[in-house]
This record gives C-alpha cells, structure tokens and sequence, in this order.
C-alpha cells in the first residue's frame, strides 16, 4: 500500500527494497561518476607506471594482464590510502546515491570512514567473501552498503545476494545450517541466489544483514567496484561505532543543538 508521504518514485524504490533487501539504480549524475572513475584511474596508472602497456578504456576491465595477483594487495592497499587522502571521495560517492540514500536510510546520515576498493581478478580465489551477513562480525542491521562498480559486473564477475524474505527463512531455521561448512551452506541454498547484474553507470544499495558473498570470477575480466556503509545517524550502532567506524555526514541542526542540551542548574 502506498504511503501517501512519498513521492510515486519513491514509494516503488521503497517497496522494492522492503521485498528484495536490495535496489539496483541508475546513477543519475554520470559526469561525476566519470571524474570518480578517472581519478581512481590517474591514482592507479600511477602507482604501476601504466605507459601504454593499457588504454583508459580497458585498464580496469584488464589490470589483470599487466599486474599479478601476487601484487594485487599491495596495489589495492596503496590505492585505498590514496584515496583516503582525497577529501573529495567520500562526498562524491554519497552525492552519486544520495537520492537512493535518503528514501531508504534518512536524510541525517553517518557514512563510513573509509571507502573499500575490491579487485576481483578472472581465477583469482585468495579474496573471497564466502555467504555471511555483515551482521555476524559486528555490524548493526541499520546499515546498508553502497556498492559501486566501475566495470560492469554479472555473473560471477558480479556479487551474490539472497533476497530479504529467503534470507529471513534461513535465519528462522538456522540450526540446520549452522554446522555446514561454508561450502555446503552456498550449495544449499545457491539455487536461490540472485547474482547482481549491474552496469557501469548503476548503482546498488543492498541491506548487509542479508545472506551475500562472492565466488571465484569466472569471466576473463577484472572486478572493480567500491563499497561503503551508511546509517541514519540515530540508529543503533554494532560494535563498528560512531567516531571510529563511522562519522556523521549531515548532521542536522536541531539534532546539533539536542546533543548539546544543557540541563538547567538550580
Ligand atoms: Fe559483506
């Protein structure tokens, strides 16, 4: 049923999110995404001496012929510090899903600290993210992840979700998961993941309470997207707290002057 408080667009975006834990959306602001993607690029370049060895165009989708994975995390690594450097990262990628952001966490948000950068080589096995809820190590169910790729991710060059209400049925029946191996968890229930088919250009906000994870890239290019946690700054916080985890964004006023109540003295 809708709510007549929101907009048309809004109300879709929320019902999809209510029955799905996840929405894939096109990023409206595509020249800021470019400029995101072709600093990571300069950043990139840089730290291997790219020459000519690879064009802008396919540098991300092919890294993997011009490095190995034995470099691979030291690359990724320096790239992340790189990029926390910039003080203007955190505030593009919020602008790119702010509109999302907002009607499905608030508009009074804490955002992550730091931006994480996952490169996924065609093969490569050693950074894999078996089926979990990043509720399990720490995190609130507050929270949702943005996660952006620059090339366009499917199959398992992509990430897997299970959706809100299989998700759900897992954790009401959990004890006979709970002794499987990792492995023999995803191949319990593979059948009903959804792999995200997500193009350069979109966006996904996802809610990380919900069974995801990644394979093994079977397809011959490279995996590049960023991912990064919001909340609404009032919600419950995990152990991943406030000040260290997390820090407020857009603070509103009225909020300012409640934290800084001063109870009058008699
Ligand atoms: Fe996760």
């Amino acid at each position: 049923m809708s709510n007549p408080f929101f907009t048309s667009e809004e109300d879709d975006a929320i019902a999809q999110f209510l029955r799905d834990g996840y929405l894939v959306f096109s990023i409206e602001d595509l020249t800021l995404l470019d400029a995101v993607k072709k600093n990571i690029y300069r950043a990139a370049a840089a730290l291997i001496n790219n020459k000519d060895q690879l064009s802008e165009d396919d540098f991300f989708d092919k890294i993997h012929e011009i490095i190995s994975v034995k470099e691979l995390n030291d690359f990724r690594v320096k790239l992340i510090a790189d990029m926390a450097e910039d003080q203007t990262v955190r505030p593009s990628i919020y602008s790119l899903a702010k509109k999302q952001i907002h009607w499905l966490v608030g508009n009074e948000l804490a955002m992550q600290r730091n931006c994480n950068l996952s490169i996924q080589f065609p093969g490569d096995d050693s950074s894999l993210l078996p089926l979990h809820s990043d509720v399990w190590s720490g995190n609130s169910p507050y929270e949702i992840v943005f996660w952006l790729p620059f090339v366009n991710c499917y199959d398992t060059k992509s990430m897997f979700i299970l959706p809100r209400s299989q998700s759900e049925e897992v954790f009401r029946n959990f004890k006979q998961y709970s002794s499987l191996t990792a492995e023999d968890f995803y191949q319990k229930i593979k059948d009903q993941l959804v792999w995200l088919d997500v193009k350069y250009g979109q966006g996904v906000i996802f809610s990380h309470s919900l069974l995801h994870g990644n394979r093994v890239n079977g397809q011959a290019e490279t995996r590049w997207t960023i991912n990064v946690r919001f909340k609404s700054l009032l919600s419950p916080y995990g152990t991943k707290e406030l000040g260290e985890s997390f820090l407020p964004i857009t603070m509103r006023p009225v909020t300012r002057i409640g934290y800084n109540y001063i109870k009058p003295e008699c």
